[in-house]
């Protein structure tokens, strides 16, 4: 594809509709260039508590919603922003990876308003969304640097050599970080999403050394992960523990999260770090919906401090799905001209592009 710089004011639309968060952004580039991109407005509808009494996320009813809450968010999003249909240069969406029917709404929508509009269409890959969601607001465009890219859905250990040129050096060979946590929740009946519930009861006193649960593959040469040992001995620790309904009593909760928080933030911590060591970076980032636990960014911090490595994270509304990152990505490739066909379709287990494996 032709790849041409360019410059001057670029503002697009974003929608992020991959899962169960309705999100759409403006984003602006003032001269074009990558770097300085501001979030104008970035509005997301979150589905959570549609999907709290199914325990998970249920598609049909996500891809309803997404459609039902659409127009709405651009609406919003655009008003926010104080931008005019008229003045966005570009529309991107989110094509994959994500459940296919809620892919659909957000990928179509976006095409409609670029035909509509006259103006260029940009299929955008989430995962390419979180990996460069720690630059949107540092205005210094993308930097090379080793990436933990941890989310519901991937667990991803990266090193990113600048916009483009990324190359896997590890990743979870089960169940994604974000995964675990939300299963085990389930076990101990905790809402969902589990995530931010585990560390909630985790807070209420819990102590990371009351249990202690696998540190799987923790000391292999690799920076792959494995999580599906871990939910396994949760599980047997909760049969041996004294609980008519399989409910863990109240008593037993926040010493089973922290010891299950704290093996997890191990593996990550360990492995990341031993990447960051072995590329010789001096720069880490974190993403993804896992990034916003305060006791991950914790330990990050105090190792990164140690070992002088400079430490990137998003705000937690950066590091949850929204569109705000597909719109960084957008506008990266806008600046490029990698402009997209209006034939390209969803892809619900898209890989990263350009994505090397070591
Ligand atoms: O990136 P994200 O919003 O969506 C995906 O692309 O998957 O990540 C969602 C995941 C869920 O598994 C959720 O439980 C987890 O991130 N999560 C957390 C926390 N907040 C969200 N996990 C641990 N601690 C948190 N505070
Ligand atoms: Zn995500």
């Amino acid at each position: 594809m032709m790849k041409v710089r360019r410059s001057g004011l670029v503002t697009l639309l974003a929608i992020e509709s991959s899962c169960d968060e309705t999100a759409v952004a403006v984003v602006r580039d003032d001269e074009g260039l990558g770097e300085g991109v501001r979030v104008l407005s970035s509005e997301i509808s979150s589905q959570i508590d549609i999907h709290r009494e199914y325990g998970g996320v249920v598609p049909e009813l996500a891809s309803r919603n997404h459609s039902l809450a659409m127009l709405p968010l651009v609406r919003s999003a655009l008003d926010k922003a104080g931008v005019s249909m008229s003045e966005v240069d570009g529309f991107c969406a989110t094509a994959g990876p994500g459940l296919a029917s809620s892919l659909l709404i957000g990928h179509t929508a976006a095409k409609a308003m670029a035909v509509g509009m006259g103006k260029p269409f940009i299929s955008v890959n989430h995962m390419e969304g979180h990996l460069l969601s720690p630059f949107i607001t540092r205005g210094n465009g993308v930097e090379a640097n080793v990436s933990l890219v941890v989310s519901g859905g991937h667990t991803m250990i990266i090193e990113n050599r600048g916009f483009g040129d990324y190359e896997l050096l590890g990743k979870t060979l089960d169940d994604a970080a974000g995964e675990a946590f939300d299963k085990v929740a389930k076990m101990f009946q905790l809402p969902y999403p589990g995530g931010p519930e585990i560390e909630r009861c985790a807070s209420e006193g819990g102590d990371p050394g009351a249990y202690s649960f696998p540190r799987s593959m923790l000391n292999k040469p690799h920076f792959d992960f494995s999580f599906s040992g871990l939910k396994t001995a949760v599980l047997y620790t909760l049969s041996e523990l004294d609980t008519a309904s399989g409910k863990p009593r109240a008593e037993d909760l926040p010493d089973l999260c922290a010891s299950f928080q704290k093996a997890v933030i191990d593996v990550l911590v360990a492995k990341t770090m031993r990447a960051v060591d072995q590329v010789g970076s001096r720069r880490l980032s974190l993403s993804g919906g896992v990034s916003c636990n305060e006791s991950l960014r914790e330990a990050f911090a105090h190792r990164c401090a140690g070992a002088g490595v400079e430490l990137l994270v998003c705000s937690r509304h950066l590091s949850t799905d929204n569109a705000a990152m597909i719109g960084y990505v957008g506008i990266q490739k806008f600046i490029r001209g990698e402009f997209s066909e209006l034939t390209v379709d969803v892809d619900p287990n898209m890989m990263l592009n350009a994505l090397k494996m070591r």
